[in-house]
């Protein structure tokens, strides 16, 4: 595992951007693992940039997100799907939209979803470069404490900890669904590279026992020491705690 302190939020989300951009010029027909939440926002951003600047076809771009609530429609504002598309699908004309895979958290059988989101996976896959964030509780994907790191794609419940940090996206907690559809821990190590980024004092502490070393499934970003390809993208704030310790 490579650790990387780019000191800013900007430089770290920069870095993540331009290498999805070289993964997509590398090969036209690649798969990316994609994400959601706060973290990833910026990252976007840049690379709709970075894409419209290189005028890049994305005609033959596969992607994979990581998850997708379960209790809300795929139309509903804070829906993994809508946020995909406000933040990267829409900006760029050229995606196209069957080979964009969101997990279906409102499928009427979820076990056929899980089995069938799985085989996509492995009929695509694998994927070329996965982004994750982390959840301040070490969570990856929707993958909480306790998850077995051999978990394939499944329904998960929430901790109290992950529905807390996701309610500021919200009206109240209460509407925060406690379900959600997540890749497992095993599904995300198929990948060949894996980016994880983290910025911001939230995220110190989670990074501060991943940085220990320590394999537990107390924490589960602790499994990406079990893939030979991982880098961890810092900015100062996340990075602090760890040198404080120093
Ligand atoms: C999102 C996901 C989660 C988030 C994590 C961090 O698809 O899988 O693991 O990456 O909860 O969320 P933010 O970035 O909102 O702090």
């Amino acid at each position: 595992m490579k650790i990387i302190n780019l000191g800013s939020k900007e430089e770290a989300c920069h870095y993540v951007a331009n290498e999805l951009l070289k993964q997509i010029i590398s090969n036209k027909k690649s798969v990316l693992g994609l994400a959601t939440g706060g973290t990833m926002v910026r990252v976007y951003e840049q690379l709709v940039n970075l894409i419209r600047i290189n005028e890049i076809d994305l005609s033959e771009i596969t992607t994979f997100n990581l998850d997708e609530y379960i209790g809300i429609d795929y139309d509903h504002p804070e829906s993994y799907y809508t946020y995909m598309h406000d933040v990267l699908f829409n900006h760029l004309p050229t995606w196209n939209e069957e080979k964009i895979h969101l997990p279906n958290g409102s499928a009427e059988n979820l076990q056929e979803e899980i089995k069938r989101y799985e085989d996509l996976l492995d009929k695509e896959g694998p994927v070329d470069v996965q982004i994750l964030g982390i959840g301040e509780n070490g969570h990856i994907g929707f993958n909480e404490p306790g998850t077995s790191f051999d978990s394939l794609t499944s329904v998960v419940g929430l901790t109290q900890s992950t529905i807390e940090a996701n309610s500021r996206y919200f009206e109240t907690k209460e509407e925060v669904p406690e379900q959600a559809i997540s890749m497992g821990i095993h599904s995300i190590l198929k990948a060949k590279r894996i980016i994880l980024l983290a910025y911001g004092p939230k995220k110190a502490d989670a990074i501060r026992k991943l940085l220990t070393g320590e394999i537990t499934t107390d924490l589960p970003a602790s499994a990406l020491y079990n893939h030979p390809n991982v880098e961890v993208i810092l900015d100062n704030n996340a990075y602090l705690s760890e040198k404080e310790e120093i």
